[in-house]
């Protein structure tokens, strides 16, 4: 059996995806930006994706912005967002995703910016106090904070957040990758500038995001180049991924609530039937609070063992995919920042299992039965 339990780090296409872009990649080759007719029905179906995703996040189709993913998006928000606004002050946190905190500790180690990060609770929650205090004591900030964690699964008070940055005048990022097609979005609702969205964590293709910018903000390109994405992104566009990354939002959307019980439901079986099994097993961040945490995450801290580390390669060898911290860093947790911040244990193993709509509960019993064994 095989059992794919890393849907943080990508999740499989939706067949109803394919089959939308599968007629683009055979015969709608035409540049969005030639202006005869081929290129024209390639406008068209760009401009078609971006009035869809709009729709579904309440904003402006000219707020939407396509990108190659979530770490352009992430660095374009990033180094656009304070560069061109003349803001020398970020907070941020020591749990962010490298796409963020890596752009970030650039534009510090340069001398561009000055870093704070905000305190964090011992399981991870950023501490709204401190960040007031931050946001008080500088002039003004550019606030980066993830919506959830793609490890741990913490789920920022997106809401509290954008207030507190309203009331001090700072710019709000918030990376969205993980929670984007999974929870709504009601973007004229809320005070947020820039937000971020890639189509591979919604069961659309892979190299395909996009950057919300709030039409209050004027920034200019990240990628210098055409005038494609009116001016803001040059390159020409990749017309069937963004199909794709419209497709997979409304296939998403138009069932959230059922996939999200779904999807609950064979977490709370997990975490039963590890508690059951496995005496002594913990879980990381807020992971196993099905109250408030990514429902999609749930990450493991599993009792010494001797195998240790191995026990991630040995649930690979019977065909169980997880992940021992971040996608990037798959196979090994020493290099988790996240985990390392928040104080884990890193002489036992810890494992993220991210589910999807697509997985069942067969596949759930037979990874708790294959733990099981490795365990007694
Ligand atoms: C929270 C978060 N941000 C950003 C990214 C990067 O997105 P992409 O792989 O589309 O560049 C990821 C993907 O691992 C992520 O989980």
């Amino acid at each position: 059996m095989k059992v794919y339990l890393d849907n943080a780090a990508t999740t499989p296409i939706d067949p109803e995806v394919v089959e939308v872009m599968l007629p683009i990649l055979q015969q709608g080759f035409g540049n969005p930006s030639s202006i005869h007719s081929f290129g024209r029905e390639s406008r068209a179906l760009v401009e078609k994706a971006r009035k869809n995703v709009a729709r579904h996040l309440n904003c402006n189709p000219g707020e939407i912005f396509f990108t190659s993913g979530g770490t352009e998006a992430d660095n374009m928000a990033i180094r656009c967002g304070m560069l061109d606004l003349g803001i020398n002050h970020a907070i941020t946190s020591k749990i962010e995703h490298h796409a963020v905190g890596h752009p970030l500790e650039d534009l510090s180690s340069k001398g561009m910016i000055k870093l704070s990060y905000v305190n964090l609770d011992e399981k991870g929650n950023v501490d709204l106090n401190h960040l007031e205090e931050l946001l008080k004591s500088n002039q003004r900030s550019f606030v980066s904070l993830m919506h959830a964690n793609n490890e741990i699964g913490n789920l920022l008070p997106l809401n509290t957040v954008a207030e507190l940055c309203q009331k001090y005048n700072a710019i709000f990022h918030s990376d969205t990758v993980q929670t984007m097609a999974h929870y709504p979005f009601d973007l004229r609702a809320i005070n947020i500038h820039f937000i971020t969205g890639a189509a591979h964590k919604f069961h659309g293709p892979k190299g395909n995001g996009f950057l919300y910018i709030n039409e209050n903000v004027k920034i200019n390109p990240f990628i210098l180049g055409g005038g494609q994405e009116r001016n803001m992104r040059a390159g020409t566009e990749n017309v069937y991924g963004i199909v794709g990354l419209s497709k997979a939002m409304d296939v998403s959307y138009a069932d959230v609530e059922a996939h999200r019980k779904h999807i609950e439901s064979l977490k709370r079986r997990m975490i039963d039937g590890l508690q059951q099994f496995i005496p002594g097993v913990e879980f990381n961040g807020e992971s196993a609070n099905m109250d408030n945490s990514l429902y999609t995450v749930l990450n493991v801290l599993f009792p010494y063992t001797q195998i240790g580390e191995m026990l991630f390669y040995n649930l690979d060898i019977m065909g169980i995919a997880t992940s021992a911290g971040s996608a990037c860093s798959s196979g090994s947790n020493i290099g988790s920042h996240v985990l390392h911040t928040i104080g884990t244990d890193m002489s036992r193993p810890s494992l993220r299992f991210s589910f999807s709509k697509f997985n069942t509960e067969e596949e759930i019993d037979y990874t708790l039965n294959q733990l099981k064994s490795l365990f007694n």
